[in-house]
């Protein structure tokens, strides 16, 4: 008989995040419901915003904290296989919020969307540049950080997900592009998959500020800031008259136990400067039109949408945590 594997928090994390946090279940296939629809999941998205959800007594305005026992919470690309909603027929390929399992039941919401998927690109795209983190990447760098040809542009995580759409996009629009990261390795990476115009090493023996500040001789236009703390302060102290700050995430604290300080907000006041907080779900209205951009962009080949590809529903647990320790260059993704 056909089941849906799946994989469940079995211990909330304290710290970091490892395999034994979570376990391999296998349930019955599951029964089409009244105006539900069965998916077949093709690629669930890594995505380390879901960490903090899996603390014990998690949970806030924006998703629930998540249950011992339960199927980890996700982001899915799937195909509807059977379905008894007529906006969600049979064969159409949807984005969704459902979880780290083989088959998920649907009723349309929880950032359902049917997508539109262009036949010359390959369906990985839509966990990755075509799917919530490119389109993250790409709100918040226009939205909030305002790009204009001969900005320097700051950004942190470069060589993740969401960070190295940024550096890609960022260039695209003529910016100078710097990219942080924990590894000479990954900043080797920066350079040659991202073309980027330079690169720090965070972990390097010098001072954060010092290394900013010599990168970014002329000073920082935009920040895209995915870490916050003390990566976030030296990128404070370097920026410039109505620098503008993109405050797309907290890396920095989703593993620790409390919230990062931040010491050095001066710097917003003396240079004019805007920090902003976004969630790319604010955006929904303008998905199509973001999506067609950055599309046409893979074809011409100005978007590459790197990714960093695990296999197998078993292998979650595993790829779940290379992403949480940095082990990955670009979008981290399971294929089933
Ligand atoms: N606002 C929104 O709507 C939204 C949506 C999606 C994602 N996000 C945010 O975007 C950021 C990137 O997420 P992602 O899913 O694309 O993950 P990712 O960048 O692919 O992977 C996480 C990266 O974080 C870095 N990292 C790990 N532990 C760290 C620590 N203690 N301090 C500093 N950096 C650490 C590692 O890169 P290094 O090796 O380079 O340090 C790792 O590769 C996250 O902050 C996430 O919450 C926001």
């Amino acid at each position: 008989m056909k089941s849906n594997q799946k994989i469940i928090l079995k211990e909330h994390p304290k710290g970091a995040i490892h395999c034994g946090h979570f376990a391999q279940i296998e349930a019955p296939y599951p029964r089409l419901e009244p105006n539900h629809v069965i998916l077949r999941n093709h690629y669930l998205s890594m995505d380390s915003g879901f960490r903090q959800w899996m603390n014990e007594d998690a949970g806030d305005g924006y998703l629930p904290g998540m249950q011992l026992g339960d199927p980890v919470q996700s982001i899915v690309i799937g195909e509807v296989i059977e379905s008894d909603n007529s906006a969600y027929p049979v064969s159409s390929i949807v984005l969704a919020r459902t979880s780290w399992e083989q088959f998920s039941v649907l009723d349309g919401s929880d950032l359902c969307s049917i997508l539109a998927v262009d036949p010359s690109l390959e369906l990985y795209h839509y966990a990755a540049t075509l799917g919530t983190t490119g389109l993250t990447a790409y709100f918040g760098l226009n939205d909030i950080g305002q790009p204009k040809a001969g900005d320097t542009l700051l950004v942190s995580t470069a060589a993740g997900a969401v960070g190295s759409v940024v550096c890609e996009l960022g260039k695209a629009a003529g910016c100078r592009v710097i990219g942080m990261t924990s590894s000479e390795e990954k900043c080797q990476w920066l350079d040659t998959a991202l073309n980027v115009d330079g690169r720090i090493n965070y972990n390097a023996s010098r001072p954060l500020t010092e290394q900013i500040a010599e990168a970014c001789p002329d000073g920082v236009d935009i920040f895209f800031d995915n870490v916050g703390g003390s990566q976030l302060d030296a990128a404070l102290a370097n920026i410039n008259s109505k620098a503008r700050i993109v405050l797309c995430g907290a890396m920095s604290q989703y593993q620790s136990d409390g919230v990062e300080p931040v010491y050095n907000t001066w710097p917003l006041i003396t240079q004019r400067a805007r920090a902003e907080g976004f969630m790319f779900s604010d955006y929904q209205h303008q998905y199509a039109a973001a999506l067609t951009e950055m599309g046409a962009m893979i074809k011409a080949g100005t978007l590459k949408s790197h990714v960093s590809l695990f296999k197998g529903i078993e292998s979650t647990p595993q790829a779940f945590t290379d992403m949480m320790s940095g082990k990955n260059l670009g979008k981290c993704m399971v294929k089933l």
